[in-house]
């Protein structure tokens, strides 16, 4: 793709290409940086091609950083394009291709030595190569692309080296990476990937005493995907079962363990020397949370915490002291496993696929229903707490627990439960179940059945259908409620290692259905 016109001569002027990217949304896009360096003008860098306040500031690191190194910056005019325009550019990893971009401009770098190249990197003033944010998705996109190499700062390497069948040369300085490009230092060998990151020690179930009913709808929801919510007073320890979720799921497969380290190597989030994150992401965003900050947005898409928790699990603590406006913004999300942020130039496409676990306390005092102290909300105030969980969400939570205080005494004298680790195979055995009843590649958890594997995987039998006819009547179930209930009876026969929905696992999830 690079390629050199005119001669290499001082003063003709002369372009040079390489190949970079950009981040729009979680996904890497290539961007050509084209530098011209011409005798016509003041001396002077210009940027063209839609490059925002943070790029602009590349300028005068790149001018610095050539200098520092031991090179000459031209005294003639430099202009700088990055193509395509219609993406905005941020960030400063544009720093290293444009200051390689000018040396090539002025004949010091061979253009082929940077024809088959991704190159990406900050420049500190001493020419020192800073890391950058994307580096995993920035080279799984060039090897899609069928380019050989990318070039990137030494501490983005390992986790650039997860993606194979692409060479990572790992620099440290523009003065080296001059060096190698024009022979003058060999290549340094790729680096080995980066060990999958190690898990943080997760919360135990065992913990929890008693309530043995929350525990089983935690089991359920792992088992399934599906959507959970906890009612009960304070104290209860809503927060702290909904806490021990993620213990309780299996470890994300390759191809998901890649999302969802490409998501946070984009929002800047990877710890330092981790490499592929393989336990499913946990968020639990303030109730204070702004709508973008939840669902993403922003002038250039940022994903926000949604997408964060993609793959994994989304705690609403206090679910009803977030905003409405914020709340009704899941929505979409919750159907679809992706929210669309639509921009001028593009839309991004964030995905956010997650399993949602609400908490709230029954009215706004948080004692009604509880034997050992009076409640003292109206029913006004009762009604207007439940509904800021408005009626939408609340279709698309497939289990309402209602998790009343243990007392004092089972806190202490009770035996501890199963331990998470024993849950979870349970949890793991069910969802290979449904893995292997799922023929097609796509959605398989229970949670996620389309109409026609509903259709096809949740068949009831006559004892089953009364149930569920009896209880859409009574509660006056949406349809899209009654799918819901079949999922989870799904999910119940496939913990028991049921191979159909016995009327005995419709009951159980119709139980669920009331609960709360
Ligand atoms: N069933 C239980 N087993 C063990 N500890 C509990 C239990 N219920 C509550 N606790 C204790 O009470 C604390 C408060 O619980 P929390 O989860 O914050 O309640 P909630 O979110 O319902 O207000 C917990 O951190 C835990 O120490
Ligand atoms: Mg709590």
């Amino acid at each position: 793709m690079s390629a050199a016109a005119g001669c290499l001569h001082q003063s003709c002027p002369v372009l040079a290409i390489l190949r970079t990217a950009a981040i729009f949304g979680v996904e890497a896009y290539p961007v050509s940086v084209e530098v011209d360096v011409s005798d016509g003008g003041l001396p002077a860098i210009t940027m063209v091609g839609l490059p925002d306040a943070s790029v602009r500031e590349s300028r005068d690191r790149v001018q610095s950083a050539i200098r520092n190194s031991g090179f000459e910056f031209p005294r003639r005019h430099v202009t700088v394009n990055l193509s395509p325009a219609d993406i905005r550019k941020v960030g400063s990893s544009f720093d290293l291709p444009i200051a390689l971009g000018v040396l090539a401009a002025t004949g010091l770098i061979p253009t082929r030595q940077i024809d088959d190249v991704v190159i990406l990197g900050e420049l500190s003033l001493d020419g020192a190569v800073r890391s950058v944010r994307g580096a995993l998705p920035i080279s799984a996109r060039a090897r899609r692309d069928g380019v050989g190499c990318v070039i990137l700062p030494r501490a983005n390497a390992g986790e650039a080296a997860i993606v194979t069948g692409i060479d990572v040369v790992p620099v440290t300085s523009l003065e080296e990476t001059v060096a190698i490009l024009t022979g003058r230092r060999p290549r340094p060998t790729s680096p080995e990937p980066l060990p999958a990151a190690a898990c943080a020690v997760a919360l135990d179930l065992s913990d929890v005493r008693g309530q043995a009913i929350a525990r089983r709808a935690i089991e359920i929801a792992a088992g399934g995907g599906h959507n959970l919510l906890f009612v009960g007073p304070p104290g209860g320890g809503k927060s702290m079962m909904a806490r021990r979720l993620p213990g309780i799921l299996p470890p994300l497969t390759f191809e998901e363990a890649l999302e969802v380290t490409a998501i946070h190597s984009v929002a800047g989030l990877l710890p330092a020397g981790a490499g592929l994150l393989t336990a499913p992401p946990f968020r639990a965003p303030h109730h204070t949370a702004s709508d973008v900050a939840l669902v993403g947005g922003g002038a250039v898409p940022r994903p926000g915490e949604i997408t964060l928790a993609h793959n994994g699990v989304l705690l609403l603590d206090e679910t009803a002291e977030f905003a409405r406006h914020v709340l009704d913004g899941l929505r979409q999300p919750l159907e679809e496993g992706t929210i669309r942020i639509a921009r001028a130039a593009r839309t991004a496409v964030f995905p956010a696929r997650f399993m949602l676990v609400a908490t709230m306390n029954p009215c706004p005092c948080g004692y009604r229903g509880d034997p050992s102290r009076a409640c003292r909300c109206t029913p006004q105030q009762i009604d207007r707490y439940r509904g800021r969980l408005s009626g939408p969400l609340r279709d698309r939570i497939d289990l309402s627990v209602s998790v009343p205080a243990v007392p004092f005494k089972t806190l202490i004298e009770a035996a501890s439960g199963e331990s998470s680790a024993f849950v979870r195979q349970r949890v793991a055995a069910a969802r290979e179940r449904q893995v292997a009843r799922s023929r097609s590649a796509g959605e398989r958890l229970n949670a996620r059945l389309d109409e026609r594997a509903l259709a096809r995987h949740c068949v009831l039998d006559p004892a089953g259908l009364r149930v569920l006819d009896a209880a859409s009547r009574r509660f006056h179930l949406s349809a899209r409620s009654c799918h819901r209930l079949m999922k989870v009876a799904r999910t119940i026969a496939d913990l028991a290692g049921a191979e159909r929905i016995a009327v005995e696992h419709m009951a159980e999830a119709v139980q669920f259905r009331l609960e709360g």
